[in-house]
Protein backbone atom coordinates (compact mmCIF):
# COMPACT_ATOMS: atom_id res chain seq x y z
CA UNK A 1 0.00 0.00 0.00
CA UNK A 2 1.73 3.86 -1.12
CA UNK A 3 0.54 6.05 1.10
CA UNK A 4 0.08 9.40 -0.16
CA UNK A 5 1.93 12.30 0.58
CA UNK A 6 0.67 13.99 3.50
CA UNK A 7 2.34 16.41 5.23
CA UNK A 8 3.39 15.80 8.50
CA UNK A 9 0.87 15.42 11.61
CA UNK A 10 2.23 13.03 14.25
CA UNK A 11 4.91 10.67 14.50
CA UNK A 12 3.46 7.54 16.14
CA UNK A 13 5.43 6.40 19.48
CA UNK A 14 6.18 2.45 19.97
CA UNK A 15 4.42 1.95 17.21
CA UNK A 16 6.02 -2.01 16.77
CA UNK A 17 5.23 -2.58 20.50
CA UNK A 18 1.93 -1.46 20.14
CA UNK A 19 1.26 -3.81 17.30
CA UNK A 20 2.81 -6.91 19.24
CA UNK A 21 0.03 -5.87 22.07
CA UNK A 22 -2.55 -6.34 20.09
CA UNK A 23 -1.49 -9.51 18.48
CA UNK A 24 -2.75 -8.52 15.57
CA UNK A 25 -4.88 -11.40 13.18
CA UNK A 26 -5.21 -10.49 9.35
CA UNK A 27 -9.11 -11.04 9.40
CA UNK A 28 -9.40 -9.69 13.02
CA UNK A 29 -11.42 -6.51 14.12
CA UNK A 30 -10.09 -3.79 15.98
CA UNK A 31 -10.59 -0.47 17.55
CA UNK A 32 -8.04 2.58 17.55
CA UNK A 33 -9.66 4.51 19.85
CA UNK A 34 -6.84 7.45 19.36
CA UNK A 35 -6.88 7.91 15.60
CA UNK A 36 -4.98 11.24 15.91
CA UNK A 37 -2.68 11.42 12.16
CA UNK A 38 -3.64 7.71 11.87
CA UNK A 39 -0.13 6.34 12.10
CA UNK A 40 -0.93 3.52 14.27
CA UNK A 41 -3.87 3.01 12.67
CA UNK A 42 -2.40 2.78 8.99
CA UNK A 43 0.10 0.25 10.38
CA UNK A 44 -2.25 -1.86 11.88
CA UNK A 45 -4.64 -1.12 8.39
CA UNK A 46 -1.76 -2.33 6.51
CA UNK A 47 -1.54 -5.76 8.91
CA UNK A 48 -5.29 -6.51 7.99
CA UNK A 49 -6.68 -8.33 5.06
CA UNK A 50 -9.77 -7.19 3.24
CA UNK A 51 -11.71 -9.82 5.79
CA UNK A 52 -10.50 -7.74 8.67
CA UNK A 53 -12.23 -4.47 10.17
CA UNK A 54 -10.72 -1.51 11.71
CA UNK A 55 -12.89 1.11 14.02
CA UNK A 56 -11.33 4.55 14.73
CA UNK A 57 -12.35 7.19 17.06
CA UNK A 58 -11.74 10.96 17.72
CA UNK A 59 -13.25 13.88 18.96
CA UNK A 60 -11.23 16.10 16.90
CA UNK A 61 -12.43 16.85 13.45
CA UNK A 62 -9.08 18.40 11.80
CA UNK A 63 -7.85 14.42 13.15
CA UNK A 64 -10.74 12.59 11.68
CA UNK A 65 -10.35 14.60 8.26
CA UNK A 66 -6.20 14.20 8.14
CA UNK A 67 -6.44 10.48 8.86
CA UNK A 68 -9.89 9.68 6.93
CA UNK A 69 -7.41 10.57 3.75
CA UNK A 70 -4.31 9.00 4.69
CA UNK A 71 -6.13 5.72 5.52
CA UNK A 72 -8.15 5.81 2.33
CA UNK A 73 -7.75 2.69 -0.04
CA UNK A 74 -6.32 0.50 2.97
CA UNK A 75 -7.32 -2.95 2.33
CA UNK A 76 -9.59 -4.04 5.36
CA UNK A 77 -12.80 -2.19 6.14
CA UNK A 78 -12.40 1.45 7.74
CA UNK A 79 -15.25 2.44 10.08
CA UNK A 80 -14.22 6.32 11.22
CA UNK A 81 -16.35 7.15 14.41
CA UNK A 82 -16.08 11.02 14.83
CA UNK A 83 -17.13 10.63 18.38
CA UNK A 84 -15.36 10.85 21.93
CA UNK A 85 -13.99 7.42 23.25
CA UNK A 86 -15.80 7.73 25.63
CA UNK A 87 -18.78 6.84 23.26
CA UNK A 88 -17.15 3.10 22.98
CA UNK A 89 -19.67 1.22 24.42
CA UNK A 90 -22.42 2.99 22.32
CA UNK A 91 -20.42 2.47 19.23
CA UNK A 92 -19.38 -1.28 19.31
CA UNK A 93 -21.01 -4.35 20.03
CA UNK A 94 -20.36 -6.52 23.03
CA UNK A 95 -17.68 -9.34 22.53
CA UNK A 96 -16.76 -8.24 19.16
CA UNK A 97 -13.23 -6.68 19.37
CA UNK A 98 -9.74 -8.56 18.87
CA UNK A 99 -8.02 -5.71 20.31
CA UNK A 100 -8.23 -1.68 21.36
CA UNK A 101 -5.69 0.41 21.12
CA UNK A 102 -5.66 3.96 22.89
CA UNK A 103 -2.66 6.04 22.42
CA UNK A 104 -3.64 8.87 25.24
CA UNK A 105 -3.11 12.83 25.27
CA UNK A 106 -2.52 15.00 22.70
CA UNK A 107 -1.12 14.74 18.79
CA UNK A 108 1.60 17.04 18.02
CA UNK A 109 -0.97 18.66 15.48
CA UNK A 110 -2.87 19.80 18.25
CA UNK A 111 -0.08 21.47 20.31
CA UNK A 112 2.04 22.93 16.67
CA UNK A 113 -1.08 24.61 15.58
CA UNK A 114 -0.84 26.93 17.57
CA UNK A 115 -4.44 28.61 16.65
CA UNK A 116 -6.06 25.45 18.69
CA UNK A 117 -5.14 27.49 21.38
CA UNK A 118 -3.50 24.18 22.87
CA UNK A 119 0.48 25.85 23.21
CA UNK A 120 2.10 28.78 25.23
CA UNK A 121 4.11 28.86 21.76
CA UNK A 122 3.18 31.56 19.68
CA UNK A 123 0.84 33.85 22.65
CA UNK A 124 -2.74 32.95 20.73
CA UNK A 125 -5.94 32.61 23.24
CA UNK A 126 -6.43 29.73 25.14
CA UNK A 127 -8.80 27.09 24.45
CA UNK A 128 -7.59 23.49 25.04
CA UNK A 129 -10.39 21.99 23.40
CA UNK A 130 -9.68 18.91 21.16
CA UNK A 131 -13.64 19.21 19.95
CA UNK A 132 -14.09 23.06 19.15
CA UNK A 133 -17.48 21.89 18.34
CA UNK A 134 -18.57 21.11 22.74
CA UNK A 135 -17.72 22.08 25.51
CA UNK A 136 -16.55 25.41 27.31
CA UNK A 137 -12.77 26.66 26.14
CA UNK A 138 -10.25 27.30 28.64
CA UNK A 139 -10.93 30.78 28.41
CA UNK A 140 -14.56 30.55 29.17
CA UNK A 141 -13.83 28.00 32.41
CA UNK A 142 -11.29 30.41 33.73
CA UNK A 143 -13.36 33.23 33.83
CA UNK A 144 -15.85 31.26 35.71
CA UNK A 145 -13.96 28.58 38.02
CA UNK A 146 -13.92 29.14 41.05
CA UNK A 147 -10.22 29.17 43.10
CA UNK A 148 -10.98 25.85 45.24
CA UNK A 149 -12.17 24.44 41.93
CA UNK A 150 -9.26 25.29 40.29
CA UNK A 151 -7.04 24.11 42.77
CA UNK A 152 -8.45 20.97 42.86
CA UNK A 153 -7.89 20.32 38.90
CA UNK A 154 -4.40 21.33 39.72
CA UNK A 155 -3.81 18.70 42.32
CA UNK A 156 -5.87 15.83 40.63
CA UNK A 157 -4.52 16.20 37.02
CA UNK A 158 -0.84 17.85 37.63
CA UNK A 159 -0.03 17.27 41.19
CA UNK A 160 1.06 20.35 41.30
CA UNK A 161 3.04 22.51 44.17
CA UNK A 162 1.36 25.67 46.16
CA UNK A 163 -2.00 24.56 43.99
CA UNK A 164 -4.88 27.19 45.87
CA UNK A 165 -1.92 30.09 45.52
CA UNK A 166 -1.90 29.34 41.91
CA UNK A 167 -4.89 29.28 41.42
CA UNK A 168 -6.14 32.33 43.15
CA UNK A 169 -4.25 34.34 41.50
CA UNK A 170 -5.00 32.92 38.15
CA UNK A 171 -8.69 33.07 38.74
CA UNK A 172 -7.70 37.07 39.71
CA UNK A 173 -5.77 37.16 36.26
CA UNK A 174 -8.84 35.69 34.27
CA UNK A 175 -11.14 38.38 35.90
CA UNK A 176 -8.55 41.06 35.01
CA UNK A 177 -7.99 39.92 31.71
CA UNK A 178 -12.46 39.99 31.46
CA UNK A 179 -12.30 43.92 32.37
CA UNK A 180 -10.35 44.80 29.91
CA UNK A 181 -12.23 43.00 27.67
CA UNK A 182 -9.44 40.81 25.82
CA UNK A 183 -8.31 36.94 25.63
CA UNK A 184 -6.62 35.04 27.86
CA UNK A 185 -3.32 34.62 26.27
CA UNK A 186 -0.78 32.16 27.42
CA UNK A 187 1.77 35.72 28.76
CA UNK A 188 -0.99 35.98 31.16
CA UNK A 189 -0.70 32.60 32.46
CA UNK A 190 2.93 32.66 32.52
CA UNK A 191 3.10 36.05 34.18
CA UNK A 192 0.72 34.26 37.10
CA UNK A 193 2.98 31.08 36.91
CA UNK A 194 6.53 33.03 37.87
CA UNK A 195 4.66 35.37 40.37
CA UNK A 196 3.57 32.22 42.23
CA UNK A 197 7.15 30.46 41.86
CA UNK A 198 9.63 32.94 41.68
CA UNK A 199 11.88 30.36 42.93
CA UNK A 200 11.56 27.96 40.06
CA UNK A 201 12.99 30.67 37.25
CA UNK A 202 14.15 27.67 34.91
CA UNK A 203 11.61 25.49 35.41
CA UNK A 204 9.10 27.77 34.54
CA UNK A 205 8.25 26.19 31.25
CA UNK A 206 7.69 22.47 32.91
CA UNK A 207 5.76 24.24 35.35
CA UNK A 208 3.49 26.31 32.84
CA UNK A 209 2.87 22.66 30.52
CA UNK A 210 1.52 21.23 34.12
CA UNK A 211 -0.97 23.94 34.85
CA UNK A 212 -2.23 23.70 30.72
CA UNK A 213 -2.49 20.11 31.14
CA UNK A 214 -4.22 20.10 34.40
CA UNK A 215 -6.66 22.50 32.68
CA UNK A 216 -6.82 20.90 29.28
CA UNK A 217 -7.55 17.48 31.27
CA UNK A 218 -10.76 19.45 32.81
CA UNK A 219 -12.18 20.57 30.00
CA UNK A 220 -12.31 17.72 28.19
CA UNK A 221 -12.77 15.47 31.15
CA UNK A 222 -10.12 13.18 30.47
CA UNK A 223 -9.76 10.59 32.75
CA UNK A 224 -13.77 10.41 33.35
CA UNK A 225 -13.37 9.71 29.24
CA UNK A 226 -10.49 6.96 29.98
CA UNK A 227 -12.35 5.36 32.96
CA UNK A 228 -15.37 4.99 30.88
CA UNK A 229 -13.95 3.93 27.75
CA UNK A 230 -11.85 1.17 29.53
CA UNK A 231 -14.62 -0.14 31.40
CA UNK A 232 -16.67 -0.14 27.73
CA UNK A 233 -13.23 -1.51 26.45
CA UNK A 234 -13.47 -4.84 28.62
CA UNK A 235 -17.36 -5.49 27.52
CA UNK A 236 -16.55 -4.70 23.36
CA UNK A 237 -13.09 -7.37 23.86
CA UNK A 238 -13.42 -11.13 22.97
CA UNK A 239 -11.99 -13.57 25.23
CA UNK A 240 -8.74 -13.47 24.06
CA UNK A 241 -8.74 -10.12 23.13
CA UNK A 242 -6.07 -7.20 23.58
CA UNK A 243 -6.18 -4.20 25.33
CA UNK A 244 -3.33 -1.92 24.64
CA UNK A 245 -3.24 1.54 26.38
CA UNK A 246 -0.36 4.17 26.21
CA UNK A 247 0.04 6.95 28.38
CA UNK A 248 2.25 10.21 28.68
CA UNK A 249 2.16 10.86 32.44
CA UNK A 250 1.87 9.64 35.74
CA UNK A 251 -1.75 11.21 36.33
CA UNK A 252 -3.13 9.55 33.17
CA UNK A 253 -1.15 6.09 33.85
CA UNK A 254 -2.49 5.59 37.36
CA UNK A 255 -6.42 6.09 36.64
CA UNK A 256 -5.31 3.73 33.55
CA UNK A 257 -3.94 0.87 35.99
CA UNK A 258 -6.54 1.83 38.85
CA UNK A 259 -9.41 1.29 36.34
CA UNK A 260 -7.62 -1.90 34.98
CA UNK A 261 -6.89 -3.28 38.33
CA UNK A 262 -10.78 -3.39 38.60
CA UNK A 263 -10.63 -6.17 36.18
CA UNK A 264 -7.99 -8.23 37.67
CA UNK A 265 -9.38 -9.11 40.43
CA UNK A 266 -11.33 -12.75 40.99
CA UNK A 267 -12.73 -11.66 44.14
CA UNK A 268 -14.90 -8.39 44.42
CA UNK A 269 -16.10 -8.99 47.76
CA UNK A 270 -16.08 -5.82 50.53
CA UNK A 271 -12.09 -6.03 51.76
CA UNK A 272 -14.12 -6.68 55.63
CA UNK A 273 -15.51 -10.08 54.38
CA UNK A 274 -13.53 -12.92 55.69
CA UNK A 275 -14.27 -15.47 53.21
CA UNK A 276 -15.31 -14.86 49.45
CA UNK A 277 -19.23 -15.02 49.06
CA UNK A 278 -18.65 -13.79 45.07
CA UNK A 279 -17.69 -16.93 43.47
CA UNK A 280 -14.18 -15.34 43.58
CA UNK A 281 -14.32 -15.93 39.37
CA UNK A 282 -14.72 -12.62 38.63
CA UNK A 283 -11.32 -11.44 36.86
CA UNK A 284 -12.09 -10.20 33.02
CA UNK A 285 -8.45 -8.48 32.43
CA UNK A 286 -5.14 -9.99 32.93
CA UNK A 287 -1.36 -8.58 32.63
CA UNK A 288 0.58 -9.90 29.54
CA UNK A 289 3.63 -8.13 31.10
CA UNK A 290 4.17 -7.44 34.28
CA UNK A 291 5.75 -3.89 33.98
CA UNK A 292 4.99 -1.15 31.69
CA UNK A 293 6.51 -1.29 28.63
CA UNK A 294 9.12 2.14 27.79
CA UNK A 295 10.31 3.50 24.68
CA UNK A 296 14.24 2.58 23.64
CA UNK A 297 16.53 5.81 23.98
CA UNK A 298 16.90 5.33 20.01
CA UNK A 299 13.24 6.34 19.58
CA UNK A 300 13.18 8.50 22.88
CA UNK A 301 16.63 10.09 21.09
CA UNK A 302 14.44 10.67 17.40
CA UNK A 303 11.00 11.28 19.21
CA UNK A 304 11.33 13.36 22.44
CA UNK A 305 7.96 13.01 22.59
CA UNK A 306 8.24 9.55 23.49
CA UNK A 307 9.97 10.40 26.54
CA UNK A 308 7.07 9.45 29.27
CA UNK A 309 5.63 7.26 27.39
CA UNK A 310 3.92 3.89 29.61
CA UNK A 311 2.60 1.11 27.21
CA UNK A 312 0.24 -1.17 29.29
CA UNK A 313 -0.82 -4.16 28.06
CA UNK A 314 -3.88 -6.74 28.80
CA UNK A 315 -6.04 -9.46 27.71
CA UNK A 316 -9.90 -10.47 28.19
CA UNK A 317 -9.68 -13.99 29.83
C1 LIG B 1 -1.52 10.98 20.87
S1 LIG B 1 -2.73 11.35 19.71
C2 LIG B 1 -2.88 9.87 18.78
C3 LIG B 1 -1.88 9.79 17.68
C4 LIG B 1 -2.06 8.58 16.81
N1 LIG B 1 -1.85 7.35 17.52
C5 LIG B 1 -1.13 8.65 15.62
O1 LIG B 1 -0.33 7.72 15.43
O2 LIG B 1 -1.19 9.62 14.86
C6 LIG B 1 -4.20 11.30 20.64
C7 LIG B 1 -5.46 11.55 19.84
O3 LIG B 1 -6.54 11.10 20.64
C8 LIG B 1 -7.59 12.00 20.54
N2 LIG B 1 -8.36 11.89 21.78
C9 LIG B 1 -7.95 12.14 23.04
N3 LIG B 1 -8.93 11.92 23.91
C10 LIG B 1 -10.00 11.48 23.18
C11 LIG B 1 -11.32 11.06 23.52
N4 LIG B 1 -11.75 11.08 24.78
N5 LIG B 1 -12.13 10.67 22.53
C12 LIG B 1 -11.70 10.64 21.24
N6 LIG B 1 -10.47 11.05 20.86
C13 LIG B 1 -9.62 11.45 21.82
C14 LIG B 1 -6.94 13.35 20.37
O4 LIG B 1 -7.82 14.25 19.73
C15 LIG B 1 -5.72 13.01 19.53
O5 LIG B 1 -5.99 13.17 18.16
Amino acid sequence: MVESNLPFYHNPVMLKECLEGLNLKANGTYADCTLGGGGHSYAIANKLNSEGTLHAFDRDQDAVAFATKRLAGVKPKFIVHPVRFGELKNEIAPDTLDGILYDLGISSHQVDASERGFTFVGNNPLDLRMDRREGVSAQEWLRTVSADDLAAALRKNADMDRAFKLSTRLVEMAAAVSGEGRDILPSDMKAVVESVFPDKKREVNGLLARVFQAIRMEVNGELKEIEDSLRAAVDCLKVGGRLVVMSYHSVEDRCVKETAAEFEKACICPEHMPVCMCGGNHQRLKKVNRKPILPSDEEIANNSRARSAKLRVYERV
